[in-house]
């Protein structure tokens, strides 16, 4: 059972609520297997998706998840909403819970938007991306993945390389994978690389090469063009070149390691595409994978709503 009516981040879950999400995707990913994909699980209840920022996986994963799920589902477009008015988080989160909602996933450019929205509304508050604090939704499904290919995730060896400082999706993985005993080994240009991190667990690596040394799994990460103010790497080529994962970076980590990377992915940047298309890319079945962990958050949370409120 999770233990609160929101889910924000990993770094307030416990390794047990985890575990119970991750338990939960192998359940849906059968049943997404199983060729029919309607279910009443959650018949009567409603979703809400409000991005304020683009999204492909995570968006239409939760509006799938919903109606597979049985829930009836909309999308608000922030572009041709109120919030184009000048409405407020609190203001549009009170109106949509005026309508007697049940979920609202949502993914905001500011750290913390998710968490106001919890106080403010009785629905509970999926946290789908917020600025560069944590996409718990993406940690969790990179989770199952490796659990799903690995059958344990304690004692893995997991290389994160790329834009760390900026990326949501890293501090995600680095709460969750930590709590259930892997090692993380992260890598970036000095500009990406925030400070501290060894506080978290990490190890920092001084290079490619020893981020990658003896890994299970290695996680590019996107190159977030539009979290920065420019002059942080030289050029793009110059960032494939110099901290980019490639043919011969792989080499250092143990054989048969798999690639993740959340997308989208800069082609030939964080990664290059005959890794992206190769036998050891999972990058396609981590969107499968959403798919399962959010059907799975939605039947727990609905839980948590029928149980407590
Ligand atoms: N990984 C991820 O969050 O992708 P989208 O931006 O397409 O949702």
């Amino acid at each position: 059972m999770l233990k609160s009516k929101d889910l924000l981040g990993l770094h307030d879950l416990s390794a047990e609520e985890i575990n119970e999400i991750l338990n939960g995707a192998f359940a849906a990913k059968k049943f997404l297997g199983s060729g029919y994909k309607k279910s009443d699980d959650l018949a009567g209840r409603s979703l809400i998706t409000l991005f304020y920022e683009n999204s492909t996986r995570t968006r239409t994963s939760f509006e799938l998840a919903g109606k597979y799920l049985g829930a009836s589902e909309v999308n608000v477009s922030v572009a041709t909403s109120s919030v184009q008015k000048g409405e407020t988080l609190a203001d549009t989160g009170e109106t949509l819970d005026a309508m007697k909602i049940d979920f609202i996933a949502i993914r905001h450019p500011m750290a913390g938007a998710p968490a106001l929205l919890a106080s403010k509304v009785k629905a509970s508050v999926i946290n789908g991306g917020d600025g560069m604090h944590e996409h718990p939704t993406q940690a969790l499904l990179d989770m199952f993945t490796l659990l799903e290919h690995y059958k344990k995730i304690k004692g893995l060896k997991v290389a994160i390389l790329g834009d760390i400082k900026h990326s949501r999706v890293a501090m995600s993985n680095l709460y969750g994978l930590k709590k259930l005993g892997a090692e993380v080994s992260v890598y970036a240009p000095k500009t990406m690389m925030p400070r501290e991190l060894e506080k978290l667990g990490a190890h920092v690596a001084r290079s490619r090469e020893e981020a990658v040394d003896g890994a299970d799994a290695v996680m590019g990460l996107r190159i977030q063009l539009e979290r920065m103010n420019g002059g942080l790497f030289p050029s793009l080529s110059e960032y494939a070149r110099f901290y980019g994962i490639n043919g011969e970076v792989i080499k250092y980590a143990k054989p048969g390691a798999v690639i993740l990377h959340p997308g989208p992915v800069n082609r030939g940047v964080e990664l290059t595409p005959a890794l992206i298309d190769g036998g050891s890319s999972l990058i396609l079945e981590q969107v499968t994978n959403g798919l399962a962990v959010r059907m799975s958050i939605l039947k727990l949370l609905a839980e948590y709503r029928e149980n407590n409120l």
